[in-house]
C-alpha cells in the first residue's frame, strides 16, 4: 500500500514527495508529462531546490514517478500539486485541476484523504473538485472519502525555510477531512495550523501572495517617485526597517515574476468580480508591477540619453533574466517583456545569467554572454536585473561604461531605477 501518491511533480509537488519520503513514508508519483517521470527516474530533478543526489535517495528508498494513473488506487492520500495559470485574458484556469480531478476519480477508494495544495481562489475545493469527485464516484466527500485544502507556502531558493519548518496550514471540508489531513502533515512537517475550512485555508494562501503583491507594487510606484524627488529610496527603505516594529520591507525591482506573485492575485479579483464586487487596491498594484519593465526600459533609454546616444543601436547587456536571485525559474520573468521593448527600440541585445543556459523572447534567441564582466565592459549599458550570488555586482558596474541598477544592490557608479 502506498503512503502518499502526489500528483505533479514540480517545484511544489517534488519537495513534497522528497519530505514524505524522508520522513520514512512510501510514496508514488503521477505526472502526465513523460519528460518529467523519465527524467525522476534516472535521478534527475529538474527543480532548483531538489538535487539530483536527493532524487537518487528517494528512489532508492522506495520512490518512483510514472505517468500511469492506476498507481492513484493503491494510496492512502493523495495530494495535487498541479499548476493554477491564467487564460490569456487574465482569468483563472483551472483545467490542470479538473484534469488531475478527473483522472483521479476512478481511482478513490473508501476512507482515502484527498488534498488539493494548488494555489486557487476561495471556493474551488468545495464547488469544483468535491462535486467533480463525487459525480464520478457516487461516493460522499466527508463521508466516504476525506477532502481537504492545503496551500503550499514553499519559496524556492530560500535555504532556511522549507515545507518541515514552514507552518503548514489544513482546511477541511469536514472537521474529520480537517483531522485527517493534519495528522497526514503532521509527518511531513513540524506545525500544522487548521483553518476553520477549506476556503479559508484557500483564502489564507492568496493573501499572502496579494500582500506581497501589493506591498511590492508600493515599493515600486515609490521608486518611480523618488527618482523624480532624487531620493535613494533603497537607502529610504532600509532606514525604516530600523524601526522596530509596524514596519516590514519590500523593495523595489523591475517587475514581479515567478508562478505566483503576478498570477495569483488575479484569482482574487476574478473571484471578487464574479460576486459582484471588485479588490480595487489589488487590481491597482497588478497594473502597477505590470508597468515596471516599460519603466526599466524608459530608464535604460534616459541614462543613453544623459551621455548622448540613443536606445536605438545601442547595445544593452541584461544581467540576470531568471524572475528572481539565485533559481534558474523564467516563467513571467520581467525579463522578458524587457527585452521585447528593447528590441521593439532598436537596441542590440545581450543576456548574462549563470543560471540560463537559453533565453527565448518570441520564438527568437537573446544573445547569450559567457562572462558577465567581461561583457559589461563590451557594451554601451548594462542592466542589472537581478543579484544573483554568483555575481560581483560591484565589478560588473566597474567594468560597465554605464549601468542601470534595477534592485538597488550595487554601492556606487551605477544609476538607480
Ligand atoms: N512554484 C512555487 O514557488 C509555488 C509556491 C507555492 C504554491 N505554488 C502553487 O502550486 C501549484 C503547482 O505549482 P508548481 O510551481 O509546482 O508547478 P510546476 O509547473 O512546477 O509543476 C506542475 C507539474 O504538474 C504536472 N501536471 C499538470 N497538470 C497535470 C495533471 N492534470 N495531471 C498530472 N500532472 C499534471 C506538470 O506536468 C508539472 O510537472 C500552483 O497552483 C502554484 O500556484 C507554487
Amino acid at each position: 500500500m502506498t503512503d502518499l501518491a502526489v500528483i505533479g511533480l514540480g517545484y511544489v509537488g517534488l519537495p513534497l514527495a522528497r519530505e514524505a519520503t524522508e520522513a520514512g513514508l512510501a510514496v508514488v508519483g503521477y505526472d502526465e508529462n513523460a519528460r518529467v517521470v523519465s527524467g525522476l527516474n534516472q535521478a534527475r530533478s529538474h527543480v532548483d531546490d531538489v538535487t539530483g543526489a536527493e532524487v537518487r535517495a528517494m528512489l532508492d528508498a522506495g520512490f518512483s514517478a510514472t505517468c500511469r494513473a492506476a498507481v492513484l488506487g493503491g494510496a492512502h492520500v493523495v495530494v495535487i500539486c498541479v499548476p493554477t495559470p491564467l487564460h490569456p485574458d487574465g482569468s483563472p484556469d483551472l483545467d490542470p485541476v479538473c484534469r488531475a480531478t478527473r483522472t483521479l476519480a476512478p481511482f478513490i477508494n473508501p476512507g482515502m484523504l484527498v488534498v488539493l495544495e494548488s494555489t486557487t481562489y476561495p471556493g474551488t475545493t468545495d464547488e469544483v473538485v468535491r462535486p467533480a469527485l463525487e459525480r464520478a464516484t457516487g461516493m460522499t466527500a466527508g463521508v466516504d472519502f476525506h477532502l481537504a485544502f492545503s496551500p503550499e507556502r514553499i519559496d524556492p531558493g530560500n535555504k532556511g525555510f522549507g515545507l518541515r519548518n514552514t507552518p503548514k496550514v489544513v482546511g477541511g471540508l469536514t472537521p474529520a477531512c480537517a483531522q485527517a489531513a493534519a495528522a497526514f502533515y503532521g509527518k511531513v512537517c513540524d506545525t500544522v495550523v487548521m483553518a476553520k475550512g477549506t476556503r479559508e485555508a484557500e483564502m489564507a494562501k492568496l493573501l499572502e501572495n496579494t500582500y506581497r503583491n501589493v506591498n511590492i507594487a508600493l515599493v515600486n510606484e515609490l521608486a518611480v517617485v523618488a527618482h523624480e524627488l532624487h531620493v535613494d529610496l533603497w537607502d529610504a527603505i532600509a532606514c525604516a526597517a530600523t524601526k522596530p516594529f509596524g514596519f516590514q520591507s519590500f523593495r523595489p525591482g523591475p517587475g514581479v515574476g515567478g508562478h505566483c506573485i503576478p498570477v495569483d492575485p488575479n484569482y482574487l479579483i476574478h473571484q471578487a468580480r464574479a460576486a459582484g464586487s471588485a479588490v480595487r487596491l489589488v487590481e491597482l498594484a497588478q497594473e502597477i508591477n505590470q508597468g515596471m519593465p516599460g519603466y526599466v526600459v524608459r530608464r535604460a533609454a534616459q541614462v543613453l540619453a544623459d551621455t548622448g546616444k540613443p536606445l536605438a543601436g545601442a547595445k544593452v547587456l541584461l544581467a540576470g533574466v531568471t524572475y528572481k536571485a539565485d533559481v534558474s525559474d523564467l516563467r513571467e520573468t520581467p525579463a522578458r517583456p524587457i527585452v521585447r521593448a528593447l528590441r521593439t527600440a532598436g537596441a542590440d541585445v545581450s543576456y548574462h545569467d549563470p543560471h540560463v543556459p537559453a533565453f527565448v523572447v518570441d520564438e527568437l534567441p537573446v544573445r547569450r554572454a559567457r562572462d558577465v564582466v567581461r561583457a559589461a565592459a563590451a557594451v554601451d549599458l548594462t542592466v542589472l536585473l537581478q543579484p544573483h550570488a554568483a555575481y560581483d555586482v560591484d565589478a560588473i558596474v566597474a567594468a560597465s561604461s554605464l549601468a542601470l541598477d534595477a534592485r538597488g544592490c550595487t554601492h556606487s557608479g551605477a544609476e538607480l531605477l
